[in-house]
């Protein structure tokens, strides 16, 4: 029998971690929590859980060894310290949390409890961005000299959960929460960290009190400066990163496909399509709670992307660029 897993929260993203740990010997999921009554039951029935309409019940009556909180964004914070503090390894969604001062929360309830943390970046996992590290890191292009993300999602839809475009309860809008995979990809594509920020963010969303679109300018310790442009209003969904270096660049679509220039040209690159990213990433957590190595999806990470994207709504407000804070040391990272 695997570890006994339970899951906080059954809305849109609990799917793909129930279809990824049906078929994972590791990990015995036992049960799921979720203050929405019939959506829970529903959930559970499918994938014969007990439903639970109160995780903390659920945690103290089910003793997991693990638990995975996919919760809206202002509940990460409580939900992680209170499993970490009840013996559970946490899989967090991302974004760790609001902002740097409950990220640091989380990661002291780590380093108290001796219970583990993986925070779901879930871009490491994605087949065409590992292949798209790999053409970097074998620096066959020679000098990386910037890099441009761009996305495109209609953001403000009727299916959107309204949580989402609640700032308290989100803590931002589309740089929050698409914004946190575009500097991850920059980060974890690269292995550069972002030193300032200069952002302009827009409010023309048709519902709740986020912003639809940011635009940012990214420098970073590596040379190479960055931009990520995300607009959430009408439009053509897009998804690219463009990395320029001195001899050639890379075209990724994630989820769509990978190119590299050569004599001019874009050549399609090719990938092995592997196992699922979900997967993947409960192969992290099982490495993470069996040799406590998070690789490269620990808390200590995942607030550095917090940290940016505070930044970011800092710099936006003030009109002008901002350092990033230096990192805190701890042990754990
Ligand atoms: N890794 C990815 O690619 C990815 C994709 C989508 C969402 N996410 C992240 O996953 C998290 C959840 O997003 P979602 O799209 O599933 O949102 P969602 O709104 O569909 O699901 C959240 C669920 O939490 C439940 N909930 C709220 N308060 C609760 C409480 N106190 N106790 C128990 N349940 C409670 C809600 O009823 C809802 O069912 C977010 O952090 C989001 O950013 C990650």
């Amino acid at each position: 029998m695997g570890y006994r897993i339970a899951l906080i929260g059954a809305g849109i993203i609990s799917q793909s971690h129930l279809d990824a740990l049906r078929g994972m010997e590791a990990f015995e999921p036992v049960a799921i929590a979720d203050i929405q009554e019939e959506r829970v039951k529903e959930q559970a029935a499918k994938y014969g859980l007990r439903p639970y309409t109160d995780y903390r019940e659920m945690v103290r009556a089910e003793k997991p060894d693990a638990v995975a909180v996919s919760l809206p964004h202002f509940l990460h914070k409580e939900a992680a310290i209170w499993c970490l503090e009840e013996g559970c390894h946490v899989l967090l969604e991302k974004p760790m949390a609001l902002n740097r001062e409950e990220c640091d929360a989380i990661l002291e309830a780590e380093e108290r409890t001796g219970r583990r943390l993986l925070v779901g970046h879930t871009q490491h996992f994605i087949p065409e961005n590992r292949k798209a590290k790999e053409l970097i890191e074998s620096g066959t292009l020679g000098e990386l000299v910037m890099v441009q993300d761009i996305r495109h999602v209609r953001y403000f839809t009727e299916q959107r959960p309204a949580w989402f475009l609640e700032k308290a309860k989100s803590g931002g809008g589309i740089l929050m929460n698409l914004g946190s995979h575009s500097v991850d990809k920059l980060q974890w594509l690269t292995g550069a960290r972002v030193t300032s920020v200069k952002a302009h963010v827009t409010h023309h969303g048709s519902r709740g009190d986020v912003e639809g679109s940011a635009l940012a300018y990214l420098q970073t310790d590596r040379g190479f400066a960055a931009t990520i442009s995300l607009s959430g209003y009408e439009g053509v969904p897009i998804n690219e990163t463009h990395l320029l270096f001195t001899k050639g660049m890379i075209k990724l679509q994630t989820r769509g496909g990978l190119w590299i220039s050569e004599e001019g040209r874009f050549r399609e690159v090719g990938w092995e399509t592997g196992k699922a990213p979900f997967v993947l990433q409960y192969e992290a957590f099982l490495r993470l709670m069996e040799t406590g190595d998070a690789g490269d999806c620990s808390g200590a990470y995942a607030r550095s992307i917090v940290s940016i994207i505070e930044t970011a709504y800092a710099s936006a407000e003030a009109g002008e660029e901002l350092p990033v804070p230096e990192q805190p040391m701890r042990s754990s990272c």
